[in-house]
Parts: C-alpha cells; sequence; structure tokens
C-alpha cells in the first residue's frame, strides 16, 4: 500500500479526538496529503450504521452489536480507507480493529477469535502501520463522572469499563507497531509524544 494507515484507539474521553486534530495539523504542516476519519462511521452508510449502534435506549444485543461495527467497517474500509490509502495518503482514523476486540471482546465477553476472524473479513485483511493507544490512569479512569457519559456504549458500568481498559493494555503489547500513550499528561506534551513517534517510525521527518 502507498499511503501509511494511523489508529488512534483508546477508552472514551481518553483525547484521542483531541489528538487526531492536532496530529492532522502536524501532519498538513509538512506537506503530508492526510485525510482525518472515524469508526464507527466515516462515510454516509457507516454513519448511520453509526446511529444505530449508539442510539442511548435502544435493545442491541452484544452479537448484533458486534456485526454492526463490522458492517460499518466493511463499508468505511472499501468506500474510504483504501482508496486513499491507493492514492499515497495518510490515512489517520479514530478506532478501528483494536476497539472491537476491546469493547466487544473483553467488555462483553464475545470470544477474540470470532471478532479477529470478522474483522479479517471487514478490513480485507488491511492492518495499521501505527496504532497510538491513549490510556488514563485506573484511578483517573474509575473517578470520571457517568454524567460524562452519554452515548449506549459510554453508558455501560465501571466494570465493563475495566475490562475494556485491560483489553487495551494487554491488546497494546500483543499488537505489532501499536504504543500505549499516558493520556493523563497534558495535552502538549502528549502531542509532542505523538509527533516524535510518527517521526521515530519515519513516517515525518
Ligand atoms: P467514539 O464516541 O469514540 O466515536 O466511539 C463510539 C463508541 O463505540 C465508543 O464507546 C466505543 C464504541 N466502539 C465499540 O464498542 N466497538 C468498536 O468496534 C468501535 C469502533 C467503537
Amino acid at each position: 500500500m502507498k499511503g501509511k494507515f494511523i489508529v488512534l484507539e483508546g477508552p472514551d474521553r481518553c483525547g484521542k479526538s483531541t489528538q487526531a486534530k492536532l496530529l492532522l495539523n502536524t501532519l498538513l504542516e509538512h506537506g503530508k496529503d492526510v485525510i482525518l476519519t472515524r469508526e464507527p462511521g466515516g462515510t454516509e452508510t457507516a454513519e448511520k450504521i453509526r446511529q444505530i449502534v449508539l442510539e442511548p435506549n435502544l435493545d442491541v444485543r452484544p452479537m448484533a452489536e458486534l456485526f454492526l461495527y463490522e458492517a460499518s467497517r466493511a463499508q468505511h474500509t472499501q468506500e474510504k480507507i483504501l482508496p486513499a490509502l491507493q492514492a499515497g495518503k495518510i490515512v489517520l482514523c479514530e478506532r478501528y480493529t483494536m476497539s472491537t476486540c476491546a469493547y466487544q471482546g473483553y467488555g462483553r465477553n464475545i470470544d477474540l477469535k470470532t471478532i479477529a476472524t470478522l474483522n479479517k473479513i471487514a478490513t480485507l485483511g488491511l492492518v495499521p502501520d501505527l496504532t497510538l493507544v491513549f490510556l488514563m490512569s485506573d484511578k483517573y479512569f474509575t473517578q470520571r463522572g457517568e454524567y460524562l457519559f452519554s452515548d449506549r456504549l459510554e453508558k455501560e458500568d465501571l466494570s465493563f469499563r475495566q475490562k475494556m481498559r485491560q483489553g487495551y493494555l494487554e491488546l497494546t503489547k500483543k499488537t505489532k507497531n501499536a504504543y500505549l500513550i499516558d493520556a493523563d499528561k497534558n495535552v502538549d506534551v502528549i502531542a509532542q509524544e505523538v509527533a516524535e513517534l510518527l517521526h521515530k517510525c519515519k513516517i515525518i521527518d
């Protein structure tokens, strides 16, 4: 693939959207051809799937939830991500396959092998060149007020969030080209760390 696929991951409210925008600006300043996108969503069809899967009071069973995320991913990957990569662009994506492993796998206890199979089908085998995993400390994570959580997944209880957070730790260790970033730090310090990582990975000079 000519382009580079960079994924930003982490629990809700870990600051990845802020960092995604800062990183977009850094890459543009370096003269890179870059797009910013997200999952679930990223295309018209996938954004409609996003509305269903995140609707606060809808009855969505775990297996249906998994397939909705994978449906969004299949559409998004084929319609937007792969063409951009083939055109040589850098694709910055908020969330991708690691989210499904952390939330539906660790959080909902769906077999990780089943998820890996579905991920492979939905992505057509595409894997990120770089995954940045933003994780706040456990203390800070559990202190976050319930009032902050508004969509269906964000409303899940503390035990779900703790399993999902542990999932991120384990997944980062076993994923090639994945880096853990301390999300408790100041926004600018994190942005600097991210820029250094991109430099180290030879994505920017
Ligand atoms: P966002 O608000 O960060 O865009 O993500 C939407 C929610 O969807 C968030 O709570 C994480 C969740 N999610 C999953 O549970 N599985 C997935 O595969 C993805 C991509 C997101």
